[in-house]
C-alpha cells in the first residue's frame, strides 16, 4: 500500500539541508504538512540563519506542497516549545516528528575539550529530548504519533574520534527504548534510523564509493517508513545507499556462577557466556533480572 501523510503534521529538525532536506521534501510530497526546523550554522554548530529552512519551504512550497520554516535551536527548549506551538497554532496536531539536527566536533578523546563532548550531547541527545517532550502530551492527546530519532554506526558500534557524537548517538537508542515502551499505550511508535549519506557532515570522510551511491534520497524511504500508520516500535534500522539492516541489542543465554571462586569462573566461561547461538532481543530492561533469577532457582534447585 503506497505510504501516505495527508491531513497529518511533521516536524522535521536539520531539515535546511542533507538528510532532514530530502526527509522534509518527501513528506510534503506524500501529503504531510511539514515544519521545516534548521539552526542554519556552521557543521559544528556555530552560526545560525533562517536561509536554509526558508529555501526548503520555498522548494516545497513550489512543488505544491505546505510547510513553515523555524530557525530554533533544538538544544533551546523555550524556541522549541514556541514552534510546537505555532504549528499547533497553524495545523492543529503534530503526528510525526524526525529528529535529524546534528552537529560534529570530531577529536581523540585524549584531545577532546570538555565543552565539545557536552555540546555535542546536548544538540543530539537533548535536542531530541526536547522536541520531544514538546510533543509527547499532544500525541498522547491524539492517541497518535511517530517518532523517529537519528541515531548513528558510530553510536552502535565506535568509530575514531567520535567519542562525543558517538555516546550522544547511542543515548538516543536508550531515550527510544523507554519511550516506545511508554507511548505504547497511545499508539506512539518510536524508531531509530541510523543512516549512511554523502552530506556535508560525511564530506571529509573521503568517498570510496560514488557520491550518487551515497545519495540522501537512498535513506529517506526507511524514515517514512518508519513514520507511516504501520511502523514497527523500538526498531533500530540502518540505512544507506539503498542498503537497509537492522541493528538490534541483544542478550545472550549466559550461565549460572557462584561460589568463591565466582571471579575466575566468569573467566573460565566467559566463551559460554559470549555464545550468541540463543540470544535474544529483550522487551524491556526487567528482563534481564527474570533470566538471570530463573538461573539462580534452577541452579539452587539442582
Ligand atoms: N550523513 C551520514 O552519513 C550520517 C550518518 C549517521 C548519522 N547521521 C545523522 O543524520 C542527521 C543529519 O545529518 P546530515 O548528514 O544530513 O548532516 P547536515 O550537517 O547536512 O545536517 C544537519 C542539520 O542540522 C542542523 N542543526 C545543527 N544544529 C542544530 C540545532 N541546534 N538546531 C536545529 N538544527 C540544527 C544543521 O544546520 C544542518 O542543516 C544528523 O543527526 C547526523 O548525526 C548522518
Amino acid at each position: 500500500m503506497t505510504i501516505r501523510f495527508d491531513g497529518q503534521v511533521a516536524i522535521v529538525t536539520g531539515a535546511g539541508g542533507g538528510l532532514g532536506r530530502e526527509h522534509a521534501l518527501s513528506l510534503a510530497a506524500r501529503g504531510a504538512k511539514v515544519v521545516v526546523n534548521d539552526l542554519g550554522g556552521a557543521r559544528d554548530g556555530s552560526g545560525g540563519s533562517a536561509t536554509a529552512a526558508e529555501a526548503v519551504v520555498a522548494e516545497i512550497e513550489a512543488a505544491g506542497g505546505e510547510a513553515m520554516a523555524n530557525a530554533a535551536s533544538v538544544t533551546d527548549f523555550v524556541a522549541v516549545q514556541a514552534m510546537v506551538d505555532a504549528a499547533m497554532a497553524k495545523w492543529g496536531r503534530v503526528d510525526l516528528l524526525v529528529n535529524n539536527a546534528g552537529v560534529l566536533r570530531d577529536r581523540t578523546f585524549a584531545k577532546m575539550e570538555i565543552e565539545d563532548f557536552r555540546f555535542v550531547v546536548d544538540v543530539h541527545l537533548m535536542g531530541a529530548v526536547n522536541c520531544t517532550k514538546a510533543v509527547w502530551e499532544i500525541m498522547r492527546g491524539q492517541n497518535y504519533g511517530r517518532i523517529v530519532m537519528t541515531t548513528s554506526s558510530s553510536g552502535l558500534y565506535g568509530n575514531f574520534g567520535q567519542s562525543n557524537y558517538g555516546a550522544a548517538k547511542m543515548a538516543l537508542v536508550g531515550l527510544m527504548q523507554t519511550l516506545a515502551i511508554e507511548g505504547g499505550k497511545n499508539d506512539i511508535r518510536v524508531n531509530c534510523l541510523a543512516p549512511t549519506a554523502h552530506t556535508r557532515m560525511t564530506e571529509d570522510l573521503g568517498a570510496a564509493l560514488p557520491l550518487e551511491a551515497l545519495a540522501p534520497e537512498l535513506v529517506t524511504p526507511g524514515l517514512l517508513y518508519l513514520l507511516s500508520r504501520d511502523a514497527p516500535s523500538r526498531c533500530i534500522l540502518a540505512a544507506g545507499a539503498g542498503g537497509f539492516e537492522r541493528a538490534y541489542v541483544t542478550l545472550t543465554e549466559g550461565v549460572h556462577i557462584s561460589g568463591e571462586d565466582a571471579p575466575e569462573q566468569v573467566a573460565a566461561q566467559f566463551d559460554a557466556i559470549s555464545d550468541r547461538a540463543k540470544e535474544i532481543v529483550p522487551e524491556m530492561g526487567a528482563a534481564q533480572g527474570m533470566i538471570e533469577l530463573t538461573k539462580a532457582q534452577k541452579a539452587h534447585a539442582s
